[in-house]
């Protein structure tokens, strides 16, 4: 039985590692951190915290008294370390932010993770995962490998640098005080409770709602896509069988233009219509209500700054090390988060009502059609 403090748990990874934890080691006590900015949302945890099976803080990672106060008293063997800010257009506009939390608020937390588990010698036996991204290793040539763990990092949004930063501070812990830290390194992620500003739930709710589907620039950027499931899994393997100091790229091999995946979105909703006919009544002004496709929404319009052209993961070392492989193909799991999305309506219209329409206009007035 181990006592683990989620950080970021109400975010969209952290909501699915909650639950997955919750299935998969029931035994386990689970503390949830999250400082509930507009990323964060409670509502599926909700009968979790209710229940008492998880328990719920909310606060900041960059609060060390907080943070020393919740070590005291969970004495946490555990720490699986996902809050940060994470959206790279957000970084563009107000980097700020992004400093603070990714890289000032990770010191603090590996501080006193550090500190508590020194006192109670407890540096062989804990764990602190930190959960990073394929950015720090910048962008990739059409023709060139796949990142693996020794690609040099090359982040070019600020996004990127905190979390690059935030990478080199856990592996200074490591080597210098002996910190009982592991690393994973993860492509993008799609499937439930992906907040609305992120490119597959934004271009889902804008096509049911019959707006324009702003793709920047050309749409021939790459991401490799996994399915937040497969992560989640990941790292539950990382975390108990990984080696400590070591790093894990985690990635599906889906590497996909982000033309394709917004042509296979409109796919999957002119589908879902032709199979639902109540669809037509709910989401009147979608394409797909009048049998018109939601491809005609489609809309190139000026290219992010800096934007890296292709990510792609190897992840090999982690195929290799613990035998496993990531079970959810995009072309299956792009319909269900799609379904899941139409499933979910009550959700994403409390996340996109209030300061969501205020970051639509911030992010999308200045740009024009390209
Ligand atoms: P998210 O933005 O959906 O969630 C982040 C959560 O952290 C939010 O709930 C937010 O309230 C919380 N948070 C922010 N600042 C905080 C602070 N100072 N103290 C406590 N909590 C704070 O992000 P996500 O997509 O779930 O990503 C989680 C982690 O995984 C991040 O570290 C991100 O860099 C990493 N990651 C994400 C992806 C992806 O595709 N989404 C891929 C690879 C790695
Ligand atoms: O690679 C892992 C990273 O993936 C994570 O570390 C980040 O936290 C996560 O946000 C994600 O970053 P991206 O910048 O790749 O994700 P985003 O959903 O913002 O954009 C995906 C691609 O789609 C990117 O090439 C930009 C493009 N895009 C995005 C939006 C929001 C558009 O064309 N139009 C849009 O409106």
């Amino acid at each position: 039985m181990q006592s683990v403090l989620i950080t970021g748990g109400a975010g969209f990874i952290g909501q699915n590692l909650v639950h997955a934890w919750r299935a998969a080691r029931p035994t386990d006590r689970l503390t949830v951190l999250d400082a509930m900015t507009y990323a964060a949302n409670v509502r599926s945890l909700e009968p979790l915290i209710a229940d008492r099976s998880i328990g719920f803080v909310k606060g900041d990672i960059g609060d060390a008294a907080l943070m020393q106060r919740l070590f005291d008293q969970h004495k946490f063997s555990r720490v699986a370390h996902l809050a940060a800010e994470s959206h790279v257009d957000r970084s563009i506009s107000d980097p700020e932010a992004f400093l603070q939390t990714n890289v000032l608020g990770t010191f603090t937390l590996l501080k006193t993770a550090l500190d508590h588990w020194r006192a109670a010698a407890k540096l062989d036996t804990a764990r602190f995962l930190h959960v990073s991204t394929d950015e720090v290793y910048g962008s990739l040539g059409p023709a060139d490998p796949a990142f693996t763990e020794s690609s040099p990092y090359r982040p070019n949004s600020p996004y990127a640098a905190s979390k690059a930063s935030s990478d080199h501070l856990v592996r200074a812990f490591v080597a210098t005080y002996g910190m009982p830290a592991l690393i994973t390194n993860c492509s993008n992620n799609y499937g439930p409770y992906q907040h609305p500003e992120k490119l597959i739930p934004l271009m889902i709710i804008h096509a049911l709602e019959g707006k324009p589907l702003p793709i920047y620039g050309d749409g021939s950027n790459i991401r490799d896509w996994l399915h937040v499931s497969d992560h989640c899994s990941a790292l539950m393997h990382v975390i108990e069988h990984g080696r400590t100091g070591e790093t894990y790229n985690v990635g599906g091999r889906n590497e996909r233009t982000n033309r394709y995946v917004v042509s296979l979105i409109c796919d999957a909703i002119d589908a879902a219509f032709a199979a639902d006919p109540a669809l037509a009544t709910r989401f009147p002004s979608c394409p797909a209500a009048a049998a018109s496709s939601c491809r005609t929404l489609i809309s190139y319009v000026t290219d992010r700054p800096g934007h890296d052209h292709r990510y792609a993961i190897d992840a090999s070392k982690f195929v290799r090390e613990f035998g496993r492989n990531f079970d959810v193909g995009f072309e299956t799991g792009l319909p269900q988060t799609v379904q899941w999305y139409l499933d979910h309506e009550p959700w994403w219209r409390d996340v996109t009502s209030g300061a969501y329409k205020a970051w639509i206009e911030q992010n999308y007035g200045f740009r024009r059609a390209v």
